[in-house]
């Protein structure tokens, strides 16, 4: 067996109390867990769904009345968007600090005059913002839907997009809309490197370059396919291709091996010698999610007032998708 498999081995056997734990408080609380595609494979592994934003948000729609506690591993709007979709559960996060620099990018009270200064505009908002911000907007988007979303507005309309200029420019690119930007981004997803994710096709000639949106635009020419991570995921799987370069969070590599175990994933690089990783996910671990489970906390508020308005652009989507 090769060494890799022998640790992996030994890693799962050493973390089968935790697993195990993990599951039982589970069935014993009546909780569901749900999990992002970035977070690490063993915390995938025992999630009871994993999905990309949009897809979290449709489960926690649907299937979170069944549940007493509902607990999001991934970031903090992803915890708030089900607090908000299922106001009267416990919705916990394993670590609250995992905020998300898109979100903290616009502040809602700098959207608030830059709507002033663009009367007339509707405003078509990421999920990846507060709730302060959905509250202030007309429509949402994910990475998943947004061209979609965009597309079933009026052609004349003016739209405001933020916070991500990445994904706006996208969406304009894809819609021949002309949208007025927000100047925010992914800290991860804007410094893929272009030059590096070339020579690795150049080594790789048959390879597909699979590319989120969040990317600039330098690395989008070079993609394959642009998509969010469950559209990647699902290219990975249907494409004939045997090699892939990935350019997004790595933790998506986990359901690309599962789903396709004789390809070959490569992550693509990142500029300035910066780890290719989301520092936010990676803050979600087994241990706290085991400790989540237990101690009932961290918890998951929202104000009433703010989600009962953020709900509106929040629904809207929902029924476009
Ligand atoms: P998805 O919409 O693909 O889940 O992406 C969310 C995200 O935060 C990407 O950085
Ligand atoms: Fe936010 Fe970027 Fe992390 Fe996605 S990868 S959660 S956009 S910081």
């Amino acid at each position: 067996m090769p060494a890799d498999n022998n640790h992996s081995d030994e890693r799962s056997a050493e973390r089968r109390p935790l697993i195990d734990e993990i599951k039982r408080l589970k069935a014993e609380k009546n909780a569901i867990v749900l999990a992002h595609y970035y977070v690490d494979g063993d915390i995938q592994d025992v999630a009871d769904y994993v999905g990309d934003s949009l897809a979290l948000a449709q489960t926690a729609a649907a299937k979170g009345a069944d549940a007493d506690i509902i607990v999001m591993c991934g970031v903090n709007f992803m915890g708030e968007t089900v607090k908000m979709l299922c106001p009267d559960k416990k919705v916990l996060v394993p670590d609250d600090n995992a905020g998300c620099t898109l979100a903290s990018g616009c502040p809602a009270g700098k959207l608030r005059a830059f709507i002033a200064e663009h009367p007339g505009h509707t405003v078509v908002s990421y999920v990846n913002t507060t709730l302060d911000v959905k509250a202030l907007s007309d429509l949402l988007v994910t990475s998943s839907n947004a061209v979609k979303v965009v597309e079933s507005l009026p052609a004349d309309e003016k739209i405001i997009f933020g916070p991500d200029r990445n994904l706006g420019r996208y969406i304009m690119e894809q819609t021949g809309r002309d949208m007025v930007l927000w100047d925010a981004c992914c800290y991860l997803h804007n410094r893929f490197d272009a030059e590096g994710i070339a020579r690795l096709k150049a080594d790789n000639p048959d390879a597909k370059v699979l590319v989120h949106p969040e990317c600039p635009q330098d690395v989008t020419i070079l993609a394959d396919k642009v998509g969010s991570t469950k559209a990647l995921l699902e290219f990975s799987a249907s494409d004939p291709a045997t090699t892939f370069i990935v350019a997004t969070e790595p933790g998506i590599l986990h359901k690309m091996r599962q789903a396709s175990p004789s390809k070959k994933f490569i992550e693509a690089p990142v500029a300035y010698g910066m780890r290719n990783v989301c520092r936010f996910m990676k803050l979600n671990t087994l241990e706290k999610l085991a400790a989540c489970l237990r101690d009932e906390t961290p918890v998951v508020e929202v104000d009433a007032a703010v989600a009962e308005r953020a709900r509106r652009p929040l629904d809207r989507m929902l029924e476009l998708s």
